[in-house]
């Protein structure tokens, strides 16, 4: 008698809850970073359990990257039955403008006929100019908003290739080198353990205000985000719902 492949989806998603010890794994097939396909997928697999769990108002906080962009992709109008605010989690970790978080917000907002906010934070400035921009009251209502969030949609990237995509500064890029991360997530850093071994300062969402989040949806996928998932699903809260593909599910499974 040989022993039942692991192979459905239901039973991957099983497989890897009890592995990564979250509460819910949702696993669409393929290879997200192969085809453009999979990756709609994850979009639509991570709309399709929000649905279920919206109230008469919510606020979403979203992140940046192409993943992201692939779940406001996915949006359509029928989403934006109820009250929805798309707000960016944290300001000033940008990327290329159409990955940025304020722009997937806009796109979030626009494609589900829901209303969205903007969070410009400039980059690189000194604490005292931080320190007074972050006083101003459009600036402050955006972030109040940001803490009362409760979805938050993330993805998750592998450390190097965020920090390059990144204007991250050579002493950062060392350090992120030097205490080896491997994982990245809404501006932080995680080595293989899911230790903080670096955030960019700025903004917005901070690690204590996870916790309050009812709904965190981790979104990410592609053969070469392995480790940084693993890494970064060591530290995600209990409640992360990670929604993930079939290469990524397989190649955690087989360890
Ligand atoms: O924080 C991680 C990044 O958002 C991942 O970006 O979806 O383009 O790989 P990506």
């Amino acid at each position: 008698h040989i022993m039942r492949d692991i192979s459905g989806l239901p039973e991957l998603e099983d497989a890897l809850e009890s592995l990564l010890d979250v509460s819910q794994c949702i696993v669409v097939s393929g290879d997200s970073e192969e085809s453009a396909w999979v990756k709609s997928e994850l979009g639509r697999a991570c709309l399709n359990s929000i649905k279920s769990h919206l109230k008469d108002e919510n606020i979403i906080a979203v992140t940046g990257g192409t993943t992201m962009a692939a779940v406001a992709d996915a949006l359509t109008p029928d989403f934006g039955g109820k009250n929805l605010l798309f707000v960016p989690a944290r300001g000033g970790i940008g990327t290329d403008i159409k990955n940025q978080a304020n722009t997937i917000c806009e796109k979030m907002a626009e494609k589900s006929q829901a209303d969205h906010m903007v969070l410009y934070v400039p980059d690189q400035v000194s604490e005292e100019v931080y320190n007074s921009f972050i006083q101003e009251p459009s600036i402050r209502k955006v972030l109040g908003k940001i803490k009362s969030a409760n979805i938050l949609i993330h993805g998750i990237g592998d450390a190097l290739t965020m920090a390059k995509r990144r204007n991250t500064s050579e002493e950062d890029l060392q350090k992120i080198i030097q205490e080896k991360a491997v994982a990245e997530a809404f501006g932080y850093y995680f080595n293989e353990n899911g230790d903080i071994v670096h955030s960019v300062q700025t903004v917005g969402l901070q690690l204590e205000d996870l916790e309050k989040i009812s709904h965190i949806y981790a979104v990410a996928g592609g053969a070469t985000k392995v480790k940084a998932i693993k890494a970064y699903m060591k530290f995600a809260p209990k409640h992360t719902v990670l929604v993930t593909d079939e290469v990524v599910t397989k190649s955690i499974l087989k360890g």
